[in-house]
């Protein structure tokens, strides 16, 4: 299947009007953009590769990145805002990449808090926000990575990830371009990150929520160190945070961890 824009991307090294670092191999995209951010480079630069050694997730966990067939980028963002809103980044920047989907392929993501992007229950695509160093910096670096499936058949995942996680091309039936992906993805979170910068966080929290997976189920938290909440998922709230009310009436605010939903 041609792709136009993806070639002209890789050839110019331009995207949506930004600076592209193309790589065909990396050990992760996100270790590359922080690199980078650490030499100054300035904001807007993304960084994308065909194939990641070491793709990496939250929590520790990897990234599968099959070579060609998926969507592994990141975006160094220099955005003015207090770190305390840095959480909501990730909601906006997930907000973004649902924007995008739906915008050139047609198809309705949902979102799982704080950073998974869903199709059809099971996974198609995360982000992982990382930084550099916070002092010292006028305008600290802030990394968007985003990982998405989208012409991975069933069997190019790994065995483990099989029962769990979809394509976009399993989902529509269809070989997609990533070009056209890609840019309407870095352009859709470039502006919900400045709607951010701008104060327009309520808003996007309303967007946000009509994804949501988890809205009105009964979910259980994970916390880091093993402590296990089980109530009804609020959805997140003005700063980012996810609210679970457990059966005595309790409202948790959880600011990391691990969400599933009950199944009974
Ligand atoms: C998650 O689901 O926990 C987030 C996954 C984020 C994966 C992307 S792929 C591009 C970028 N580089 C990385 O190493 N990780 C992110």
């Amino acid at each position: 299947m041609g792709d136009p824009l993806w070639e002209r991307m890789r050839e110019s090294g331009r995207l949506a009007g930004h600076p592209v670092r193309f790589l065909t191999e990396t050990d992760s995209t996100n270790s590359v953009a922080l690199r980078l951010a650490a030499d100054g480079v300035e904001a807007g630069v993304l960084v994308v590769a065909e194939t990641q050694s070491k793709g990496r997730g939250r929590l520790g966990r990897g990234w599968s990145s099959p070579m060609g067939t998926g969507l592994y980028c990141s975006l160094i963002l220099r955005p003015i805002l207090p770190l305390a809103d840095y959480p909501k980044i990730t909601l906006v920047a997930g907000l973004g990449v649902c924007r995008a989907l739906e915008k050139v392929t047609g198809c309705r993501p949902g979102l799982k808090w704080p950073n998974d992007l869903y199709l059809d229950g099971r996974k198609c695509g995360g982000i992982l926000t990382e930084t550099g160093p916070l002092t010292g910096e006028a305008r600290p670096a802030v990394v968007v990575g985003v990982g998405l499936n989208v012409n991975t058949e069933p069997h190019g995942f790994p065995e483990s990830l099989r029962e769990k996680a979809v394509s976009l091309r399993m989902i529509m039936g269809k070989l997609e371009q990533r070009g056209p992906l890609l840019a309407a993805i870095v352009e859709e979170v470039t502006a919900t990150v400045r709607r951010l910068e701008q104060g327009d966080f309520s808003v996007m929290l309303i967007e946000w929520r009509q994804r949501d997976i988890h809205a009105g189920k009964e979910v259980a938290w994970v916390s880091t160190q093993g402590q296990v909440v089980r109530g009804l998922s609020l959805g997140p709230d003005q700063e980012g945070l996810l609210h679970i009310r457990d059966s005595s009436g309790m409202v948790h605010a959880v600011l990391s961890g691990d969400i599933d939903q009950v199944r009974k």
